[in-house]
């Protein structure tokens, strides 16, 4: 047969396991590289997206969390705890039911997705709602596991890190080489931290004859890396990166500057353009902060940045399907018509 195995099992030897751990795994990873035709016209590029809401929980997330509750299942954890925004809760909680393990959650209270917290709770998780931001949440989820028994399973676990440098590996099999340019959205910063780690380890073994430069977009009411300080209360309409404090933020600005690469900002107004041009142009239905790269790529071509004729990848990191407010806020509403051939066709525009 030739399903495809999961991570750990395509890329074994690359990662930090041997012939005797025992593998949670839902099957992640081994997500399209889809080419983006109009961003590609817009850019004058070869722009390709990797679809990371294509995994078993929807986000890329699933590709740390099968490496991160594998090797605390090893080592013999019973329970584990996550602060999150609401994707790393969903894939803990997927995995912990995998291995068997009780799943904690931390949220930001009022500021998670919907489908998210939905995900959360079906898998059976235990959820706090904390009266505070992502960093709070954070922060508390770190002393929690350091006084409990309980292992932290946010980017912060290097196993977390060396999952998500998969997607790099899949890229660089994909197109037979680095891209030029990688672009991704930044919030805790542990996935361009990933990717740049993948891109270099790739690069080393003479998988690939170069490493891409890495570009990061923050959303610009949570942009604390590109303005160069913490941000107390962050906003954005993009939840999952709404973020003010990086606990990867010294990684992410090591793989800017080693890799050539930038990192800036983008509205949240161009965040949601990006977001419609996705679904209605490319047929990539993301969440909101997943269409921050592609916001980004946009808004570094229309300033002159973007030469012609590059590689670029952009990833889109979740599914739409977990936020869908943000689709029908502002869309018209359907009408309603009677079973009527004749008025649905004129209704349609068709007659
Ligand atoms: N995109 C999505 C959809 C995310 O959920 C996240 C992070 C990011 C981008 C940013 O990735 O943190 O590695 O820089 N979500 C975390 C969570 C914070 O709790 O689900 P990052």
């Amino acid at each position: 047969t030739h399903q495809w195995r999961g991570i750990i099992e395509e890329y074994r030897h690359r990662l930090p396991v041997t012939d005797t751990t025992p593998v949670v795994t839902l099957r992640e990873g081994g997500t399209p590289l889809v080419p983006a035709q109009v961003l590609s016209e817009r850019t004058g590029c070869e722009v390709h997206l990797k679809v990371e809401g294509a995994n078993p929980t929807g986000s890329f997330k699933d590709r740390g969390m099968t490496m991160a509750i594998t090797r605390a299942k090893e080592e013999g954890a019973r329970a584990v705890i996550c602060a999150s925004t609401g994707n790393t809760s969903a894939s803990a909680a997927a995995y912990a039911v995998r291995a068997g393990m009780v799943c904690a959650v931390l949220v930001p209270q009022g500021k998670i997705a919907l489908g998210k917290m939905g995900q959360a709770l079906v898998y059976g998780s235990k959820i706090l709602q904390v009266d505070g931001n992502f960093d709070d949440c954070l922060n508390l989820a770190r002393s929690l596991s350091e006084n409990y028994p309980v292992a932290l399973v946010n980017s912060v676990n290097p196993y977390r890190i060396e999952g998500q440098k998969t997607a790099s590996f899949e890229i660089v099999d994909a197109l037979g080489d680095a891209p030029d340019i990688h672009v991704l959205p930044v919030g805790n910063a542990g996935n361009i931290t990933a990717y740049w780690k993948g891109y270099r380890e790739y690069a080393a073994d003479g998988m690939s004859s170069r490493t891409p430069r890495m570009w990061g977009f923050q959303a610009s009411g949570s942009a604390p890396i590109v303005r160069g300080e913490v941000v107390k209360d962050p906003s954005t309409i993009a939840t999952a990166i709404r973020i003010g404090n990086p606990a990867s933020w010294q990684q992410a600005l090591a793989a800017r500057d080693e890799s050539g690469g930038f990192i800036d900002e983008v509205t949240d107004r161009e965040i949601l353009r990006a977001y419609r041009l996705l679904a209605s142009q490319e047929g990539v239905f993301v969440e909101p902060a997943s269409a921050a790269s592609v916001a980004g790529l946009l808004k570094a071509a229309e300033a002159g940045k973007v030469d012609p004729g590059q590689r670029i990848v952009c990833t889109v990191t979740g599914n739409g399907l977990k936020d869908p407010d943000w689709a029908v806020a502002g869309a018209p509403q359907p009408v309603t018509v009677p079973v009527d051939a004749a008025t649905a066709a004129e209704r349609l525009g068709l007659a």
